[in-house]
């Protein structure tokens, strides 16, 4: 059979298709625009990088997914900060299998179970605050709930409270945290040229990281020191302690350090972005919201004073078909990068060879409208009322195969539980529509989600 050729944009010499096809500041759109030209798979010639193949049809992304022949590609740019925390190691290194045989329990359902109530602890406080709120205050609402998720890991991980949600200012952990993401979005962290060209930006990641390492660093020391049965039973103790079921072996502390950092991160900026993007479409439709907030009175009931249980963030579907939604107009980790484990083809025809990179824009890959309907752009939370089984390559927000996120219950939990508590408590009003406009900052960002929440009758 011969190959089918793969399309791709007019290339110039020595540029390739850098800058005219795919412009660093507009990248993200740019390679979803690409699509709509060339179709659901496309080459890329980018200078410096092997072959790059883009894949945004369900069908080539189910293919994709099949762990023994593709793999994931760790960001390497991340590894300059993350090194061989899970999210960023080699799969077939002994650091990932070691790191995901030891932290995987941590993330099962009995696990979250048991966590359940320092998920709920920061969404408390979220509420309280903003019933304190002066009346008819506008809440930049990505700040507020990048505060709050920080503060559910910190609590969940360390036993520790940041406080975010309480302070106006960020904390300094969560400045430098936000820095080295803002700094790795811009492209920081480069071992190539841009090193040499952006010196300022290339220290200000090695101080942010260093302020993020030494944070994390005095932790653990200072958890160590304590002594046995002091420790709190958390996710840290847990990996302070754990032997790998198969080696016997532990985390070293350099592990330990990128594995919390790991953690932190990838537990952040994720669900807080998730939780801020579906409070705008909530704002945006208060039909939705009224929906939803029926269900919620009635497994809720009338005291709004209560935090809900987990059992009971069970019984709202509609809820749960809000997250769901959200997450597959806005999946905020938005790229995944894969490679075939040997030369293959795809497609039934289209040749990769062994060293190709894979970039699935997963936005684009949500909305083929043969899966979701001539409305697949639409933000309608009940289209999940009626949808079956899936295909492999059409909707995963939380990744694919064993590297799929280990996270994915928690996230759940703690965002479905989070817009429980809020719909429970206040009317969403947003006193400025506006098109959404969304960063790409390592995650996916909403930019101007400012809303004002109304108590409810009866919450003081
Ligand atoms: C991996 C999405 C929340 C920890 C991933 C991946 C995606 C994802 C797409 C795979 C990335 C890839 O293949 O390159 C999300 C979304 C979340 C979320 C959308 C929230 C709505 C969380 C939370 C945690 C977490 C709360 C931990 C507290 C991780 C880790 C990995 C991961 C450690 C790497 C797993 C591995 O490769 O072994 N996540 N995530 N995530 N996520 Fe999440």
């Amino acid at each position: 059979m011969t190959d089918k050729a793969i399309p791709h944009p007019k290339a110039l010499p020595i540029i390739g298709n850098a800058l005219v096809s795919i412009n660093p500041a507009t990248a993200f759109t740019d390679l979803q625009r690409l699509a709509d030209e060339l179709g659901p798979i496309y080459a890329l010639d980018m200078p410096g990088y092997h072959d790059q193949v883009v894949l945004t049809g369900p069908d080539l992304f189910g293919e994709a997914c099949d762990d023994s022949r593709f793999d994931k590609s760790p960001a390497q740019r991340l590894r300059a900060v993350l090194g061989d925390g899970l999210f960023t190691a080699f799969t077939d290194s002994r650091a990932w299998q070691r790191g995901h045989r030891i932290i995987a329990p941590a993330f099962t359902g009995a696990a979250i179970s048991r966590l359940y109530p320092s998920i709920v602890d920061p969404i408390q406080q979220l509420a309280e605050r903003l019933v304190r709120m002066e009346p008819g205050s506008d809440v930049d609402v990505p700040t507020l709930t990048s505060a709050m998720t920080l503060d559910v890991v910190g609590l969940c991980l360390f036993s520790y409270r940041f406080g975010n949600v309480y302070t106006n200012t960020p904390t300094p952990f969560l400045q430098a945290l936000d820095r080295a993401l803002t700094l790795l979005a811009e492209g920081a962290g480069k071992k190539d040229l841009y090193a040499v060209m952006h010196p300022r930006a290339t220290r200000d990641l090695r101080e942010s990281a260093e302020v993020l390492i030494s944070f994390v660093d005095d932790f653990v020391k200072r958890r160590r020191s304590m002594p046995d049965g002091n420790a709190p039973d958390d996710l840290l103790q847990h990996m302070l302690t754990a032997a790998d079921p198969d080696t016997g072996e532990r985390l070293s502390d350099i592990e330990v350090r990128q594995q919390t950092l790991t953690l932190l991160i990838a537990g952040h900026e994720t669900t807080s972005g998730t939780l801020a993007f579906a409070l705008h479409h909530l704002a945006a439709q208060p039909q939705v919201q009224d929906w939803a907030r029926e269900q919620v009175d009635e497994v809720l009931g009338s005291d709004r004073s209560v935090l809900p249980t987990m059992e009971q963030v069970g019984q709202l579907d509609r809820i749960h078909q809000i997250v769901d939604e959200t997450l597959r107009l806005h999946p905020t980790a938005p790229v995944l990068l894969r490679h075939p484990r040997r030369a293959t083809t795809i497609g039934g025809g289209y040749h990769l060879d062994a060293g190709a990179t894979i970039l699935i824009p997963l936005p684009k890959v949500h909305i083929d409208p043969a899966i979701w309907g001539p409305d697949a752009e639409v933000f309608r939370p009940r289209r999940w009322e009626s949808v079956g089984q899936l295909p492999a390559g059409a909707y995963q927000p939380f990744g694919v195969g064993v590297r799929g996120c280990i996270g994915r219950l928690f996230a759940l939990a703690e965002a479905r539980a989070t817009l429980a508590v809020l719909l429970h408590r206040f009317e969403i009003r947003d006193p400025h529509p506006a098109p959404l406009t969304i960063a790409l900052h390592i995650t996916l960002k909403p930019q101007n989600v400012t809303l004002r929440f109304l108590a409810r009758p009866g919450v003081s």
